[in-house]
């Protein structure tokens, strides 16, 4: 089928090179020509392991085009996604001027039946907002549809998951619409759910406030268990293993951050503001998260007797393993915090140092991991890198001034922490 994806973030250039890949002909459309340029000669913008391996390929099968003009795509393709960013606005309601803008474009362009489809996070209602501006351009209805179908890929894990989803998620007002992606996605043999637009909207807020309430939800149990001697991962396997719960995502750690669950779990607050509901369990479910990192540095400064003139090893930036995305990362939380309290950071991140020396030039950053422990007063691990899960922790500690390493997402066994010398603390264990 022929296809356009208007905007190469995560969720459209995986999309788009997937869909190639699976034999359409695709057209992804992106307003910056820099970002343009570089996927024309198979470099990708963003940080996925095994992007640009597919971006090539697909260049060279010439099942894949980069261009600008979302008029040309529009014109040249059956069904359109729009796929831009809905970052949340100065009140925390996802900013939909992007999602705006390209409707328009859209709508000016279409000369033929097409679908157009929402892969962006939006508000329940969006799918009739982009309805409106197309036909407000003087496109008879019977020319589109607009279609909801939202995507549920992870950064690190983008191709993997969209290539084998639990679900595909379709809302439409009309059958024959919704039956252009079935045709779409059929090769993937998966299941798919056929909604009105209002629901798919809602399905996409719901599940990651859902993920990361879960997730608040161990933290908040990981909190007890550092009080009453219980050990939140025991814990954890033992709830998993009711099939009405699943073992998934309750992991405890230093707490949710990234491009998408804080921006959804405000998202759907505002939502529900906006349709007369409190939504009080979201709220609760964010200030666990922002009170377990706290509480976490909280260990660090009364063990090392305050953070004045401590000098702090950091491992891992990133908000999570695989990606250079540090958008809403604990680290930045971290850090903020420590220098406030006049410590310093000495910090490694195997991809995502360079973003995050951006926002804080004035830390140092480590070219090679054991760098972070020379001198160190303590070490925190932030990120849960493969590269830090085996790291000889004799030559770690060898470098540092005390043996004491904080672990923030349970990375480590205590038994080889003590047989290393270490003082070891982590989430959910009292010490
Ligand atoms: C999340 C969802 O998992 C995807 O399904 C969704 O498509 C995506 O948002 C989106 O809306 O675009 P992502 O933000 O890439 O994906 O990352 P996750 O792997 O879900 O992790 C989110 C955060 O939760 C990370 O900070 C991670 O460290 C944390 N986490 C995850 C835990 O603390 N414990 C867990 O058990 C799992």
């Amino acid at each position: 089928m022929r296809v356009a994806v208007i905007g190469t973030g995560y969720v459209g250039l995986v999309t788009g090179v997937v869909l190639a890949d699976m034999g359409n002909d695709v057209i992804c459309v992106d307003n910056d020509p820099s970002k343009v340029e570089k996927l024309r000669n198979g470099i990708s913008p963003i940080y996925e392991p095994g992007i640009e391996e597919m971006i090539r390929r697909n260049l060279n099968d010439q099942s894949i085009r980069f261009e600008a003009s979302i008029a040309d795509a529009t014109q040249a393709s059956e069904i359109v996604f729009i796929a831009v960013g809905t970052p949340p606005g100065e009140d925390g309601t996802p900013d939909l001027t992007a999602v705006r803008a390209v409707a328009r474009e859209i709508g000016k362009a279409i000369d033929k039946y097409t679908v157009v489809v929402n892969k962006s996070t939006v508000p329940v209602g969006s799918g009739d907002l982009v309805e409106n501006i197309i036909a407000e351009q003087g496109v008879s209805k019977e020319l589109f549809d607009v279609v909801s179908n939202p995507e549920f890929l992870r950064e690190g894990s983008a191709i993997h998951d969209t290539l084998e989803p639990d679900r595909i998620v379709i809302g439409a007002k009309k059958r024959e619409a919704a039956n252009k992606l079935v045709e779409l996605y059929a090769p993937l043999e998966k299941p798919m759910y056929i909604t009105d637009l209002n629901s798919a909207e809602l399905i996409k807020y719901a599940s990651n406030s859902f993920l990361a309430m879960k997730i608040s939800f161990i933290n908040a149990i990981s909190r007890l268990c550092e009080a009453c001697g219980a050990n939140v991962s025991d814990v954890a396997k033992g709830m998993g293993a009711d099939k009405r719960i699943g073992p998934l995502f309750l992991q405890a750690g230093l707490g949710w951050g990234g491009s998408c669950f804080p921006k959804d779990v405000e998202g759907l607050i505002k939502v529900a503001e906006g349709l007369g509901y409190d939504f009080e369990l979201l709220k609760a479910t964010q200030e666990i998260n922002t009170t377990q990192t706290l509480h976490f540095l909280g260990r660090v400064e009364k063990r090392l007797g305050g953070l004045q003139g401590k000098k702090i090893g950091m491992l891992g930036l990133a908000f999570k393993p695989n990606t250079d995305d540090i958008r809403d990362a604990k680290s930045l939380v971290l850090i903020e915090e420590i220098l406030n309290k006049g410590g310093s950071v000495h910090a490694y991140d195997p991809v995502a140092q360079e973003n995050v020396e951006k926002v804080y030039p004035q830390i140092q950053y480590a070219d090679h991991v054991f760098d972070v422990a020379e001198g160190a007063d303590a070490i925190i691990l932030v990120t849960e890198w493969n590269e830090f899960k085996q790291l000889d922790l004799e030559k770690l500690g060898s470098k540092m001034k005390n043996r004491i390493l904080f672990d923030g997402r349970r990375v480590y066994s205590r038994a080889s922490m003590e047989k290393a010398g270490f003082e070891y603390y982590t989430i959910g264990q009292a010490q």
